[in-house]
């Protein structure tokens, strides 16, 4: 098992400022990288931005810019979503930089050589928005069949990659590598394409300039996809052989909208096999946002501003939503109200709410100072029983509880399933919660020969809450650390908690002195 880990997105376009969409992929990649990092790996995480091609050069235009000026100015809020978003990425691309010149066309040097790559004339239809090249059967009605924006026809001179020699090639890797496509339902989809055959790809234009130059051919600018995908090496020092690349070559993960998986699992797995190069390990296509009900676009005026919505709900309850709200992989739809329903009810209620009422009660019963756990008491039970407040033939054990829920996190994890996780999390604070309901810890309090039992409460309670306090790092990170400092004040950050070692059961440090509350999720107000 290698020890890295290394994750991407996808280069945005910089035609335009950042919406959730944008946002929400980061935040997926962001969550995993953090997950990872707990785990023990050491991760490598290349975001960055896609500046070349006919839609930028045309937004330029459009806005009296030279490209590069669009660029410049966009990029900045890209940049600047980073942490605002509080993302843990190591590394940012942006394609106009002269080190992606360089893997750019050592990439394409590397196809020519193999005999992949041959001049020819490319007479059909591109869709700008999306840079993508459609031939008369795939168009519909003149539009685009994936974004339905309409097409324009293109006859030019190009350079063609030899795509349909690899068409064999890819089927087989497919089935080899079962899960280099997720979900399962995309898999199927991409394995049906590539069935239906594969023309040869345009990978140069004539018609623009706003690219990077096909080595030794003026006038040809490499095609903005051949570009694009290279940025994944370029974050690495592609094409040096410098350590780096050889340390996180190939990608463990490009993570990417279901819009743009064609390119990543059809495209980019060719160019690199004909180039000799390790193909990435897996790709994960997510689904598609909308905004109350509707298609997010310019036009309706409903876009979202993230930046927004970190100002107003914090960048932690913005990323909860959106990993919890819609199963990953699936599609979902955005609306603020139901961005406050859940932070209120989950967020405020139920975590927060639990490590607050324990702190209070510690502060009140043992002046803020944790006491030892009873031995065995653990095992009190977690629902109400007959003989309240003490229930040790309860069969539901908090420490159970907590193992459970790090095993199912660690197996969501694995699936790159984060609504599920969130749900493990929430699961385990609702039976903390309930915990606290039953014991009845205001009932032990009143009767002195019950203290130990009392402090057992309040310390499985606490110890609970340290423990989805670690499981909530990845998705709610500003937060997490809150609640670390105030369970375990002067300890290591959360970032550097180890789910191997931290996870386990007991790690509330007896005699510590806690604050008597930690306000980490305030509820928003409507
Ligand atoms: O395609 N819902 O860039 P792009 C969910 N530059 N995700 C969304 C979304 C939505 N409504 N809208 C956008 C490009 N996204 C190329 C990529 S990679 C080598 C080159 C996210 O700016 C989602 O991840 O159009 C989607 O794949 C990506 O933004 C497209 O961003
Ligand atoms: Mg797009």
């Amino acid at each position: 098992m290698r020890d890295t880990f290394y994750i991407t997105t996808p280069i945005y376009y910089v035609n335009d400022v950042p919406h959730i969409g944008h946002a929400y992929t980061t935040i997926a990649c962001d969550a995993m990288a953090r997950w990872k990092r707990m785990m023990g790996k050491r991760v490598y995480f290349l975001t960055g931005t896609d500046e070349h091609g006919e839609k930028i050069q045309k937004s330029a235009l459009l806005k009296e810019l030279t490209p590069r000026q669009l660029a410049d100015q966009v990029v900045v809020n890209f940049q600047e979503l980073t942490p605002a978003l509080t993302i843990s990425n190591t590394g940012f691309i942006r394609t106009t930089e002269p080190r992606h010149y360089t893997a750019v066309q050592d990439l394409f040097r590397k196809s020519l050589a193999n005999g992949d790559i041959y001049l020819g004339q490319y007479e059909g239809w591109y869709c700008v928005p999306d840079e993508a090249y459609w031939t008369d059967l795939q168009v519909e009605d003149g539009k685009c069949p994936t974004c339905g924006r309409p097409v324009e026809r293109r006859k030019e001179p190009s350079y063609f990659f030899k795509l349909s020699k690899y068409q064999d090639r890819l089927l087989e890797f497919y089935k080899e590598n079962p899960r280099f496509i997720r979900p399962e339902s995309r898999r199927n989809e991409v394995i049906a394409f590539v069935e239906g055959g594969l023309n040869d790809l345009s990978v140069s234009r004539t018609s623009l300039t706003w690219g990077i130059p096909v080595p030794d051919a003026p006038g040809h600018v490499i095609y903005v996809w051949f570009d694009a995908l290279t940025n994944y090496m370029t974050g690495l020092g592609y094409p040096s052989k410098a350590p780096e690349f050889e340390t996180w070559w190939p990608a463990d993960l490009h993570m990417v909208g279901k819009d743009i998986l064609r390119f990543h699992a059809v495209y980019w797995p060719a160019f690199l096999m004909s180039a000799g190069i390790d193909t990435p390990k897996s790709v994960f296509a997510h689904g598609w946002w909308t905004v109350e009900g509707q298609k997010m676009s310019k036009s309706l005026g409903n876009v979202v501003d993230p930046f927004d919505m970190v100002r107003k709900y914090g960048a932690d309850a913005f990323r909860y939503f959106l990993l919890r709200e819609v199963s990953f992989g699936l599609d979902g739809d955005f609306s603020e109200k139901e961005l406050i329903k859940r932070a209120n009810s989950e967020l405020a209620d139920k975590l927060g709410n639990l490590l607050n009422r324990a702190l209070g009660m510690l502060s009140k019963y043992f002046d803020g100072v944790v006491p030892s756990p009873e031995r065995g008491a653990e095992t009190l039970a977690t629902k109400p029983c007959e003989n309240a407040p003490l229930c040790p033939e309860g069969s539901l054990h908090l420490s159970g509880e907590s193992r459970k829920a790090v095993e199912a996190v660690g197996a969501a994890m694995e699936d790159v399933a984060f609504h599920k996780a969130l749900a493990a999390i929430i699961e385990l604070v609702t039976r903390a919660n309930e915990y606290v309901q039953s014991s009845q810890p205001w009932v032990l309090a009143k009767d002195p020969s019950l203290r130990n039992q009392l402090g057992t409460v309040l310390y499985n309670t606490l110890e609970t809450a340290r423990i989805a306090a670690l499981l909530m790092a990845p998705f709610t990170p500003t937060a997490s650390q809150k609640m670390w400092d105030c369970l375990l004040p002067g300890g290591k950050p959360v970032e550097e908690a180890r789910i191997d070692t931290d996870s386990k059961w007991g790690g509330l440090a007896a005699g510590a002195s806690l604050p008597k509350a930690c306000i980490v999720f305030p509820k928003i107000e409507v």
